[in-house]
């Protein structure tokens, strides 16, 4: 039986991808979750696996490394699935601090106890062990409107606090795979959405808004793209990486599903008339007159899209959902988990919301 360590389990993807593992191995794995709980972490997204024996949650810092090293000492753990950090770009640009401590040191922790575990006396590794860093196609830096991919081989770029921190992250784990062969592989993914995101990200914060009655803010012209893929098939992509993906390899992950900002504005818009029925006293504050255009992003990226060849023909992953069948089923989530919105928007998210955007 495999012992996965994840980290960030509590947050958006790491949820998911907890879910999707359960579901798809049942009894057959272990998971520990370690997460500070930050504010974006929430244990409301693994209630369901409370009682699961096969499921642990440890409450810590990655960068405590006592913490992370007695994980280490008791249990045999076979993968590592790195997801914590600090993920919002708007909060990098307000207090990039954090995200260096998190980002950056943190990973190094992870990277060092993993080493310590895992390398034997000769300076190989324990069979089967492997480090899978989740990272991001942010680190490429932007793309012009009219063309190109970012491919594994694209130079970094990175323009946002965020985005050089995962950046610097990336680039310790590149060199502790050429240096000390740490077995690894890192994976850069697009942007994310689906059940369990915060809704300081553009989706959920859109169809909270919409829900509400209150202003739909659209920076700059609207008109950045992104290149949007649902949270389920992003993880099926780790796990495939976890067992399929060559040592020391970087996978792109993204399913060539490129829109403007204000495309999907307007697609939230449609697609919640369609399926709130007339009688939802909801409907009718959903209109595109809530569309408001404020003050761009500072550094704001202007087109990210990945091209995902060397994941399909490698290891044979490909996504599965559409986006017009994927921003149904987030919304359908978000309609049936009111509760959850409710309690994460409530205490701290109105103050960061009141000094973002008024
Ligand atoms: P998130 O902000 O929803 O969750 C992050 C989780 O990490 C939270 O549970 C938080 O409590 C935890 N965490 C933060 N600091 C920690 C620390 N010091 N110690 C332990 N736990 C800590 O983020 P997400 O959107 O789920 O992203 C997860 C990972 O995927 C990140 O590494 C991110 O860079 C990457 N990624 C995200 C996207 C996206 O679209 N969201 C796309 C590609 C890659
Ligand atoms: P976001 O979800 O923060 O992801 P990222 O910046 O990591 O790509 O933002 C997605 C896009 O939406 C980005 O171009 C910024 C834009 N955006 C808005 O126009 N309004 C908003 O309120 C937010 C949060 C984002």
């Amino acid at each position: 039986m495999k012992t996965y360590l994840v980290t960030g389990g509590a947050g958006f993807i790491g949820s998911n991808f907890i879910h999707y593992m359960f579901n798809k191995y049942g009894e057959n794995i272990r998971i520990i979750n370690v997460d500070k709980l930050t504010y974006a972490g929430n244990l409301e997204n693994l209630k369901d696996l409370e009682n699961n024996p096969n499921y642990s949650f440890v409450k810590a810092d990655i960068c405590d490394s006592d913490a992370i090293e007695k994980i280490f000492n008791e249990n045999d753990i076979d993968h590592v699935v790195h997801f914590a950090a600090e993920s919002h770009v708007d909060r990098s640009i307000r207090n990039p601090e954090v995200f260096v401590q998190t980002n950056v040191l943190g990973t190094l922790v992870m990277l060092n106890n993993a080493k310590a575990a895992w390398e034997l006396p000769d300076g190989s590794y324990k069979e089967g062990k492997k480090f899978l860093h989740v990272s991001t196609d942010e680190v490429y830096g932007s793309l012009e409107e009219d063309g190109g991919y970012f491919y594994e081989t694209t130079p970094y770029a990175p323009h946002s606090p965020y985005s050089a921190s995962k950046a610097s992250s990336d680039m310790l784990v590149k060199a502790y795979m050429d240096t000390y062969k740490f077995p690894a592989n890192i994976t850069n993914c697009s942007n994310n959405y689906g059940p369990y995101q915060f809704p300081e990200k553009l989706i959920p914060l859109i169809i909270n808004n919409a829900l509400s009655g209150k202003k739909l803010p659209v920076y700059g012209d609207g008109k950045n793209v992104r290149d949007w893929l649902y949270v389920m098939d992003h993880a099926k992509a780790i796990d495939m990486v976890i067992e399929k993906g060559r040592l020391f390899e970087t996978y792109n992950v993204g399913g060539h599903n490129e829109k403007q900002n204000i495309e999907i504005i307007n697609i939230i818009l449609d697609t919640l008339c369609e399926m709130l029925p007339d009688s939802d006293p909801r409907k009718a504050h959903i209109n595109k007159d809530l569309i408001t255009y404020v003050e761009d992003r500072k550094g704001h990226d202007r087109r990210y899209a990945i091209a995902p060849d060397k994941i399909k023909s490698e290891i044979g992953w490909e996504p599965e959902t559409m986006f017009k069948d994927g921003i149904k089923l987030t919304i359908k989530w978000f309609f049936e988990n009111e509760e959850w919105m409710k309690n994460v928007t409530s205490g701290a998210y109105q103050d960061y919301y009141n000094s973002m955007y008024k």
